[in-house]
Order: structure tokens, then C-alpha cells, then sequence
């Protein structure tokens, strides 16, 4: 089958612990247990992509190591392309997590092979089919050659925040990132000294009078919002869960909307869509392993 959804980006194994409640600056708190599991923002999104019913490719870097065989094994049994996935002299990026009982989260990323992923690595693997699905995660300069390679939308979900020359920035159709990216980028786009407090619509217009094409800002518990040139911004209500954990949520949102973008729905109908895959994955703890691997419940 042709591939429908490229992600050029990250891949980790998270080594997740989980307690009652996250430590303090200088403070040591005794965990209930831990996980080690696929991670990284970019295999997230590619398994979401797959699992939402995308033909994926997963185009990124791991290391010669135990760890890549854990990072790579879930996008391996739901059948995500992965030939072009290089094995690099630096270890498989591993991302340190902590887990809270109310579902929040701190996280720490080693990039390792992900720091690979270049202009130069991603030119090597060759033309980038489908949708193009990018990240923070991996250095700017493979962002952006991606970003040129590409032939078809690029849903850029710009998680961490990092820098991008402007004209990049607007080549994402949709941009999507959460209320605190959202206000990062604006005051990027704005070179302005401090960033915006103002509410999330509000930074949403400001955003899109910048150019971009369309825009979603993930809200969590409130859902999204959705902009598109020349239709105004929606807000879309999100599916009420009891949250276990967050991590990987934005990654599953974020995947699942390339996925449906990719079968042919608007991008308001992709992120109704997408919302309610999320809200499946925040009731499990992992990213990955709360991944839903039925749609019947969609
Ligand atoms: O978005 C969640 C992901 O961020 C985790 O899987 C972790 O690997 C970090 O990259
Ligand atoms: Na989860």
C-alpha cells in the first residue's frame, strides 16, 4: 500500500516512574514502580497515525543498542514502515518521566540518535511520501529538509518549542501545539521580549494574522481549537475521561489527525476525531502502550 502518512522525527524509550506525588527542586521521593517504554514525540505520533488507519511511515535514528529493539518493537508489530530508520554511534534517545496520581507529568529528553536526524540525514533517506508529520524533537535543520521534501500538507507539531525561521513556521497546515507552544511561538513569530498571557482565542487569531494555514491548539480537559484561513476559529468540546496519564496524549492527538487528514476529512472533522483517540490514551498510563488498537469505540 502507498504510504499515506510520513513522520520524520523522534524516537525514545521512556523509563517512566510513577508516585504520589513529583519531587521538588533538591528533594528525593520514593516511587511506587517504573516502565520502560517506546516513546519519543515522532514514534508516538506514528503509531497514532498507523492505529488510526494510515498506511505510516516512520522515517528517524536509534542507537546500536537494547534500547532501540524497545523503541522500535510497537511501531514494528502494528506495521509502521521503518527501512528508513538509521542506526547511529549514539544511543537511542531516552526521555527520564515522572508520573504523579493526579496524572501529572515532568519529563527530561537525552536525545542521543535523535540528534542525528539533520538536513543531511534526512536528504540521505529520500523523498518523503504522503502527509509529512514533524516535531521538536529532532535538530532544525531536518525539520526544515523535510519541510522541502515534502509533497504533500505538513502538520507541524512544533512540541518542544524550537527555533524556526518564520517561513517554515508558516508551511505548517496545521501547526498544532498546546495553549503554552501556542503563546511561545506567537511571541517567536512577534519577536517580542515576553510572551503572551492573553486567552487562547485571542492568541489563536494573532497566530493565524501571521499567515499560518490553518491551526489547532490542544486545550486538554477543554478540548480544542481550530483555525483556518478564511473560516474563524472553532472551539471543539473535549470527550470527559478521569486522566491516569497525559504522557503521549498531544503525540496521539497530533498523529491521529494526519491519519484522518490523510482519508479525506477536514481538518475540523480530523481533530473531533483525533480528540476522542486521545481521550482513550489518557486513561492508561505509557504513551505508546495506551495507544487504542481498536477504533470500534470511535
Ligand atoms: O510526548 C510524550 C513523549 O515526550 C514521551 O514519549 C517522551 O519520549 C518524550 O519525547
Ligand atoms: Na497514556
Amino acid at each position: 500500500q502507498d504510504i499515506q502518512v510520513t513522520i520524520v522525527g523522534s524516537s525514545n524509550v521512556d523509563i517512566t516512574a510513577l508516585m504520589a506525588r513529583l519531587p521538588g527542586p533538591g528533594e528525593t521521593v520514593l516511587a511506587d514502580s517504573y516502565q520502560l517504554s517506546p516513546g519519543g514525540k515522532g514514534a508516538n505520533q506514528a503509531l497514532a497515525a498507523q492505529l488510526a488507519g494510515a498506511a505510516t511511515e516512520f522515517i528517524g535514528a536509534v542507537g546500536n543498542d537494547s534500547h532501540s529493539a524497545i523503541a522500535l518493537g510497537q511501531l514494528e508489530d502494528a506495521g509502521v514502515k521503518l527501512d528508513r530508520v538509521a542506526r547511529t554511534e549514539q544511543p537511542t534517545g531516552v526521555a527520564i518521566i515522572q508520573v504523579d496520581s493526579a496524572a501529572e507529568n515532568s519529563i527530561a529528553v537525552i536525545s542521543g540518535a535523535n540528534s542525528t536526524v539533520t538536513a543531511q540525514a534526512v536528504q540521505a533517506a529520500g523523498a518523503i511520501e504522503g502527509i509529512l508529520v514533524l516535531q521538536g524533537e529532532i535538530p532544525a535543520s531536518g525539520i526544515k529538509a523535510a519541510m522541502d521534501g515534502a509533497t504533500q500538507r505538513i502538520v507541524l507539531n512544533l512540541a518542544p518549542v524550537i527555533e524556526l525561521d518564520r517561513e517554515y513556521l508558516l508551511k505548517a497546515n496545521p501547526l498544532v501545539v498546546n495553549e503554552h507552544e501556542a503563546a511561545l511561538i506567537l511571541q517567536q513569530l512577534d519577536g517580542s521580549e515576553t510572551m503572551s498571557t492573553e486567552a487562547e482565542p485571542v492568541i489563536a487569531q494573532k497566530l493565524m494574522a501571521h499567515g499560518l494555514a490553518s491551526l489547532v491548539i490542544t486545550l486538554g480537559a477543554n478540548g480544542c481549537l481550530v483555525a483556518e484561513q478564511g473560516s474563524g476559529i472553532q472551539q471543539l468540546p473535549a470527550v470527559k475521561v478521569k486522566a491516569v496519564d497525559t504522557t503521549g496524549a498531544g503525540d496521539a492527538f497530533t498523529g491521529a489527525v494526519a491519519a484522518r487528514l490523510a482519508n479525506g476529512d477536514d481538518l475540523v472533522q480530523a481533530a473531533e476525531f483525533a480528540g476522542k483517540f486521545a481521550a482513550l490514551t489518557v486513561q492508561a498510563h505509557g504513551a505508546q502502550a495506551s495507544y487504542p488498537r481498536s477504533l470500534q469505540n470511535l
